[in-house]
């Protein structure tokens, strides 16, 4: 009973100080663009900067969100822009552009394919959130990273597309990446105290924990064969459309893999994925005296975007916290590298280099937009990659142009397959 008493009043004190608010510590004032501010990570970083300039300890460290990017979402923009007050919108959509330049007065609207480019090149931003999907994000993080910029990077698609390309460039340009992926956020997080290591034979691997996705526990053949909504119907997450069905091919990891290797620098025999279907364990990294670290959390995604928008602090979060009286197990399996093709597909893109990437990334868009359309079997995704890969040869990367040239390529190569079968 005493000892019970105690306990409880250590745990209270103990609650007391974690309940205390760390607030953002004053800093240099920021500048933010959000680039995909009306999708999943974009919603989610405004509601991350909205809590941190609220536990702010001046205005000084407040961010500022200067501009705003997105798709086709005019009317989310709008409100996005009013509620922010920023001072530049882009949309790729030209056709809304006019909607928006009567909705915000005053405010700069950029409008067309290049208008996330035109936002980041014309803007006194101090960080981009690059979180656009696909390749289409591609060119304002270039941009970003020119200007020598700090880049919370979710947009994966940049590094798999463009790894050559994107490496040399920010380290010439000064420019600071903190990934936002959950995955390589927790890496990073593993890795910070370490980064002298990073490159030598302290590391002796990463290992990047995967769902396993809505298809974890079925055959093959009944996977190949799944509708839209079952492949839609992820068990952990809560992303936008074209991540979720990467995450049911499993493609999701694959290109996580190729990110992990541009963002640290390590070989393909030393990236591993193991199935951790609670998403808890967000990852971890093994070193040469077998010690193992790792970085946990609850699958709330305004973890890591907080993480990077205020590294290096800690300040108090805004995401769910770990219930610690209700966890009592941390499952974890190999996975099936037969089921899923494509696992074996990123190793291989990896051996390959130059466009092997581009031409992954952008025929795995093509396939899975078609699947969306409900044009091909869920089957096909992976297998028109493979054969994209298959039958493009990649060549060495000297450009964007070069990358861009191999993404229309192997989208052309999808679409004439689809269209031929
Ligand atoms: N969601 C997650 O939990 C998660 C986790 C890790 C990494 N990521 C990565 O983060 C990125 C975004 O994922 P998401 O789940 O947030 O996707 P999403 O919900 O589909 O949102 C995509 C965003 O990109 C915008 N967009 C699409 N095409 C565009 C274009 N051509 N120009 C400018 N903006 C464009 C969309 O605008 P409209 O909606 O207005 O068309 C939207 O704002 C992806 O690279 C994904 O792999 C996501």
């Amino acid at each position: 009973m005493g000892v019970a008493a105690d306990h409880s009043s250590k745990q209270a004190s103990v609650s007391a100080m974690l309940a205390k608010r760390v607030s953002v510590p004053a800093a240099r004032a920021r500048r933010l663009i959000v680039m995909g501010s009306t999708g999943s990570i974009g919603v989610n970083t405004l509601k991350v900067v909205e809590h941190l300039n609220t536990i702010a300890a001046d205005d000084t460290s407040k961010i500022k969100v200067v501009g705003l990017a997105a798709g086709r979402s005019a009317q989310m923009l709008i409100d996005q822009a009013k509620r922010f007050g920023v001072q530049a919108v882009a949309i790729a959509d030209a056709s809304q552009a006019e909607t928006l330049r009567q909705a915000l007065p005053g405010v700069t609207v950029y409008a067309g394919p290049d208008a996330s480019l035109e936002l980041v090149e014309q803007s006194d931003a101090t960080d981009v959130t690059a979180a656009i999907v696909g390749s289409a994000g591609l060119p304002g993080t270039l941009a970003a990273i020119r200007k020598g910029l700090t880049i919370g990077l979710a947009n994966k698609e940049t590094l798999v597309a463009a790894g050559p390309l994107v490496t040399p460039l920010v380290r010439s340009c000064g420019a600071r990446v903190i990934p936002v992926d959950s995955e390589h956020s927790a890496i990073f997080q593993c890795l910070n105290d370490y980064a002298r290591l990073r490159s030598g034979e302290a590391i002796k691997r990463v290992v990047l924990t995967a769902s396993g996705g809505p298809f974890r526990t079925v055959d093959k053949q009944t996977m190949d064969n799944a509708t839209v909504e079952q492949a839609l119907d992820h068990p952990t997450w809560d992303m936008g459309p074209k991540i979720t069905i990467d995450s049911s091919t499993m493609m999701n990891k694959a290109l996580e893999i190729i990110e992990a290797h541009w963002l640290f620098g390590l070989p393909a025999d030393k990236i591993e994925v193991i199935i951790h279907p609670q998403s808890m364990v967000h990852s971890f990294v093994e070193f040469a005296d077998n010690s193992v670290l790792a970085q946990l959390g609850p699958p709330d995604m305004k973890t890591p975007i907080q993480y990077a928008l205020s590294y290096p602090a800690r300040p108090t979060g805004c995401s769910e916290a770990m219930d610690w009286t209700t966890l009592s197990t941390l499952v974890f399996e190999q996975p099936d590298h037969d089921k899923f093709g494509s696992l074996k597909l990123a190793y291989k893109v990896i051996r390959a280099g130059g466009t092997a990437g581009a031409i992954f990334n952008a025929a795995n868009e093509a396939a899975v937009a078609a699947f969306l359309e409900k044009k091909i079997r869920f089957g096909r995704i992976v297998e028109l990659v493979a054969e994209a890969l298959d039958g493009l040869e990649p060549r060495a990367v000297d450009s964007l142009e070069t990358v861009m040239g191999a993404d229309r390529q192997a989208r052309a190569f999808v679409e004439q397959r689809i269209e031929g079968a």
